[in-house]
């Protein structure tokens, strides 16, 4: 994980690299550090904790420079310190770099140096990197204006692993060198100053002109140039992305957090996903080119992603299933890749990632390229690594999302995939065309649906309440329920460190009900007028158990069960039974939210997560 920033220009660093930490620290929070070209001298600043710590230091305040790279740190090797910080140095301090990634061959790289005379002082894997590049510089006889650049792609060509790295050299004061493998970096053109970063948000407000690069390409920035590098370190020319989303679209405006400012933007997000691919009630997704004769030869669809956006796959599942009538399977990124899935030519993967970043997503998506599947990346991010894997990609537009718990992403990928599904059904003639108008016209009412359910929330801050001191809570639903039963239940645990569990209504009771007794929390889900009865008589199972029950209902399930068995009703308007896991989750996410602010915890960084996992 890891975040960092770069500025190369006429104006004192500091203020623009520690604004961009601050953006970044969704990345990772346990330390951060800074370093600046002082006249012909690299002075480094770095501390554990997070960044506004740095801001306090003495030491920061005297940097001057106008040449910089700075990093906020996701501990991987060696524990959070000031030492394991970055910047780290090379052994000589001439070269200092940062890094997001894994080399995962450091031992041996740091053997090698030290017989070479190289000391280290760090227990990271990255203090190889400026190492190796000194030693590969010192030991060039060639003094031509590339030594410096032939030094780094030396050493990147002895790393494995994944990086993002950004590197100053005492030898090219008036130069900034990056590169990445696997791990993401943008550029950004100014006039007169460039500007780096692990993502666009965090460089927003100064440039909407990127750069974004490729594996293996090195670039070399001056105040008024930007020099790309191929592998072989012929120049290229590379196109920028002009970016048109809002600087103020990554602020937390009026809001408290980022997570809540993310909840709230829901109707609009939708909105945003919807706006594109559903237009006069024809769904479009013809720019993917998958004619009726590719869709009818697929024997399978397989959805792999991680974390809650293997949840939003596991939302549309039966969505796929029953109107387009291929077989449909959700799997674990990281469980699918050591598998060796059952995946070809006759299979759509489809990736759902948020940051376009997560590891072992990329990595799955990778596997089934090379098993000749055809790859449809769902992401957030444009320009991000899974977007340029994939051979297809789609975009969410629900705007950039910052806390590190993922709210509008979730229902935007629910919406997204959806709308494929009914796009696929249409040129398969394998549903009711009145059945998918239902869907579509249910689609295009949840903005203001979700309108209502904010307005109308006032009570999940009252149960926040009565729940924040709780040990265990249990989340249940049956059928579509469950897997808004499973990311509520990470919601809640992930920013509220209550230990929570999620399981299929009818499961429970083969083992887990042996610890529901008196005053344990149960969340169930009713949305599915069909399956209503079946949950609510498990419920009431707890309930004889001593439970304190919360349900989350439709209005129209609502009317067909006695909710005065329940301790607190939560309700949300009816919709097409395939979308009901947007609305349904919009209730328990602020319930997560409200419980994490009753205990008084930090919302948009919760401890030992990331919201943007580049390690697998
Ligand atoms: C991390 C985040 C989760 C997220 C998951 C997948 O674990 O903490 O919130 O769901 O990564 O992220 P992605 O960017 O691939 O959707």
């Amino acid at each position: 994980m890891c975040g960092i920033v770069g500025y190369i220009g006429k104006q004192k660093a500091t203020p623009i690299l520690l604004a961009g930490l601050s953006k970044l620290e969704y990345r990772g929070y346990d330390s951060a550090g800074i370093s600046t070209m002082e006249g012909n001298e690299i002075k480094v600043v770095k501390d554990k904790g997070r960044v506004e710590n740095l801001y306090n230091l003495d030491d920061t305040k005297k940097l001057e420079g106008s040449i910089g790279i700075a990093h906020t740190r996701w501990a991987t090797h060696g524990i959070p310190s000031k030492i394991n910080s970055h910047p780290h140095m090379d052994s000589t301090n001439s070269f200092a770099v940062v890094h997001n990634g894994i080399i995962e061959n450091y031992i041996e790289l740091k053997k090698f140096l030290e017989e070479n005379g190289y000391t280290f002082v760090s227990s990271t894997d990255t203090e190889v990197v400026p190492n190796l590049i000194s030693y590969f510089y010192k030991n060039d006889q060639q003094n031509d204006n590339l030594k410096l650049l032939r030094a780094v792609k030396k050493a990147c060509d002895k790393l494995i692993g994944s990086f993002a790295l950004e590197i100053l050299s005492i030898y090219a004061p008036n130069n900034m060198i990056v590169v990445r493998k696997d791990s993401p970096l943008v550029i950004g053109k100014g006039i007169g100053e460039n500007y780096i970063a692990s993502d666009i948000p965090a460089i927003l407000s100064y440039t909407k002109d990127f750069y974004l690069l490729e594996n293996f390409e090195y670039v070399v920035l001056s105040r008024d140039n930007i020099k790309f590098y191929d592998t072989n370190l012929n120049e290229i020319k590379k196109a920028s992305t002009s970016i048109t989303w809002d600087a103020m679209a990554a602020d937390k405006a009026e809001y408290p957090d980022y997570m809540l400012k993310e909840i709230m933007e829901q109707p609009t997000s939708v909105r945003e996903t919807i706006g594109s691919r559903l237009d006069n009630a024809k769904c479009n997704f013809d720019d993917l080119g998958f004619t009726k004769e590719y869709l009818s030869s697929l024997q399978q669809i397989y959805i792999v992603a991680c974390g809650t956006a293997m949840h939003a796959g596991l939302s549309v599942k039966n969505t796929i299933e029953k109107l387009c009538k291929i077989r449909t399977q959700v799997d674990i990124a990281s469980e699918y890749r050591y598998r060796n899935p059952l995946v070809d030519e006759k299979t759509l993967c489809i990736f759902i990632s948020q940051s376009g970043e997560t590891a072992d997503t990329l990595a799955a998506l990778k596997l089934s390229k090379e098993k000749k599947a055809k790859t449809l990346a769902i992401t957030n991010v444009i320009g991000s690594s899974i977007s340029r894997e994939a051979d297809y990609c789609i975009y969410t537009h629900a705007g950039p999302e910052i806390a590190v718990a993922s709210t509008k992403a979730y229902t935007s990928q629910i919406t997204l995939m959806s709308l494929l599904a009914i796009y696929f059904a249409e040129v398969l003639e394998t549903a009711n065309p009145n059945e998918l108008n239902e869907i579509k016209q249910n689609l295009l009412s949840l903005p203001n649906k979700i309108e209502d359910i904010l307005k109308n929330s006032s009570n999940i801050g009252s149960i926040a309440k009565r729940m924040f001191k709780e040990k265990d809570v249990f989340f249940i639903g049956r059928g579509i329920d469950y897997a808004t039963a499973e990311e509520a239940s990470l919601k809640l645990k992930e920013i509220s460190y209550i230990h929570s569990e999620s399981y299929a209504a009818g499961e429970l009771k083969h083992g887990t009900i042996a610890l529901i007794e008196n005053g344990i929390n149960v969340i169930g889900i009713m949305t599915d007028k069909d399956l209503e009865k079946k949950t609510s008589s498990n419920i009431e199972e707890l309930i004889t158990r001593g439970a304190i029950t919360t349900v989350v209902v439709s209005e129209e399930v609502s009317k067909l069960i006695d909710l005065s068995i329940f301790d607190n009703i939560i309700t949300v308007p009816n919709t097409n039974i395939y979308l009901s896991p947007i609305l349904a989750i919009i209730p328990l996410q602020l319930l997560a939210y409200y419980v994490s602010k009753e205990k008084g915890l930090d919302v948009d960084k919760p401890r030992n997560l990331a919201k943007s996992v580049t390690v697998e």
